[in-house]
């Protein structure tokens, strides 16, 4: 069978879009159009259709859609249809920041075990999870059977953290640290860099005098 290249810009959407369907059902309305996600969500209405159009047939020409059951068809989609647990490595300022973002538990995003080589931190509670040596990462990973990992640590010790989180089976990796990580193509990685998101600010700002 053929399968379609979906876009990234596409699956970041349907994360945002999924996000705003979660605030509009709050707010406990039934039904929403392309009109109103794309309002919602500040793109057109066609790009709203021609996202779910990737995904087949969604709502009812006329009426739209509705808003749980198309929340809960992006949900599946993204693969939040299901809890994920995730191992933290590094409790440090950011660690503890990531730690105590409320959103990820409310998508789906479960923080179940955290890890430090401080002797100082470790033992340590973070909300309800203990903080636990580096030492015991696969063994405990591997128990508990984490999927995704975070990488908080300095630069200097992301690789063998990394190492560690596959050999103990995590599938996808998102890394903090400021350095290229080398992994097997059939891990997912995604590195989050901030301070590029503020360049490209600084180059789109300075780009305007030019
Ligand atoms: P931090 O120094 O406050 O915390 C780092 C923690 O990692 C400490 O608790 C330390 O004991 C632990 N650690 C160090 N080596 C370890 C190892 N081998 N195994 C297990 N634990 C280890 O640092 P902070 O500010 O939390 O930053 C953490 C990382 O995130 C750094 O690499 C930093 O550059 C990066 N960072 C990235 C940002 C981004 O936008 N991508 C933003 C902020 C920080």
């Amino acid at each position: 069978m053929k399968t379609l290249k979906i876009p990234e810009a596409t699956i970041i959407r349907l994360s945002v879009y999924s996000r705003h369907l979660t605030d509009v059902d709050r707010k406990g309305i039934i039904t929403t159009s392309s009109g109103d996600i794309a309002d919602g969500v500040g793109v057109s209405p066609a790009q709203v259709r021609k996202d779910l159009a990737y995904f087949g047939e969604f709502g009812t020409r006329g009426v739209g859609y509705n808003v749980k059951d198309l929340r809960q068809h992006i949900l599946r989609i993204l693969g939040l249809s299901a809890d994920w647990n995730v191992t933290l490595v590094g409790a440090g300022n950011l660690g503890l920041a990531l730690c105590s973002y409320k959103g990820f538990r409310e998508r789906g995003f479960i923080i179940t075990s955290i890890f430090d080589s401080d002797p100082s931190k470790v033992g340590t509670m973070i909300g309800n999870v203990k903080v636990l040596p580096i030492e015991q990462l696969e063994e405990v990973a591997q128990q508990s059977q984490t999927q995704i990992g975070i990488i908080a640590v300095p630069a200097a010790g992301a690789q063998e953290i990394a190492d560690k989180l596959i050999k103990a089976g995590v599938q996808a990796i998102l890394n903090f640290a400021p350095v290229v990580l080398n992994v097997p193509p059939q891990i997912e990685l995604r590195n989050v860099d901030l301070a590029v998101n503020l360049e490209v600010l600084t180059f789109n700002v300075g780009a305007q005098r030019f």
